[in-house]
């Protein structure tokens, strides 16, 4: 079993970023939380982040026919991006979509999600177990 976790822009500032929000825990934290279980479980995953949309796109697409599955948090492209949604459709692999804060409690614009149509399940406000329970939900699939 290999997943791709993708994490989208300004979530390489967890720890610095609106802690109050996203806790105070560090993306290489996360990174290390993610190893561990996938450790645990013996998964084999990837973790990736980039602030550009582009590169979130070729991430998805160099996943096509080596991944069994997409955990991703697009950060601020969720609210935007068609061309993540495309590329998501294009590869046909099976995704979840995570976001650490409630999403659907904060502004208005946060509630919408170009992603969520394609997702396999969508985990809100669970800080960073979402991850975990993302992954356990690909490998029960
Ligand atoms: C986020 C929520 C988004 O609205 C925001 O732009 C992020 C992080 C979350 O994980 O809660 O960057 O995806």
């Amino acid at each position: 079993m290999k997943i791709l976790v993708i994490n989208g822009p300004n979530l390489n500032m967890l720890g610095i970023r609106e802690p109050s929000i996203y806790g105070k825990n560090t993306y290489a934290d996360l990174v290390g939380m993610i190893e561990e279980h996938a450790k645990k479980t013996g998964v084999c995953v990837e973790c990736y982040q980039s602030n550009h949309e582009g590169c979130l796109v070729d991430k998805i697409q160099e996943a096509y026919g080596n991944t069994d599955g997409i955990v991703i948090n697009p950060g601020a492209y969720t609210h935007t991006s068609v061309a993540i949604l495309d590329a998501l459709k294009s590869v046909g692999i099976p995704t979840v979509e995570v976001h650490i804060s409630d999403v659907d409690s904060r502004e208005e614009f946060r509630k919408i999600s170009y992603i969520t149509s394609y997702c396999a399940k969508r985990i809100t406000g669970k800080g960073f177990d979402g991850y975990l329970e993302a992954m356990d939900f690909l490998c029960e699939k």
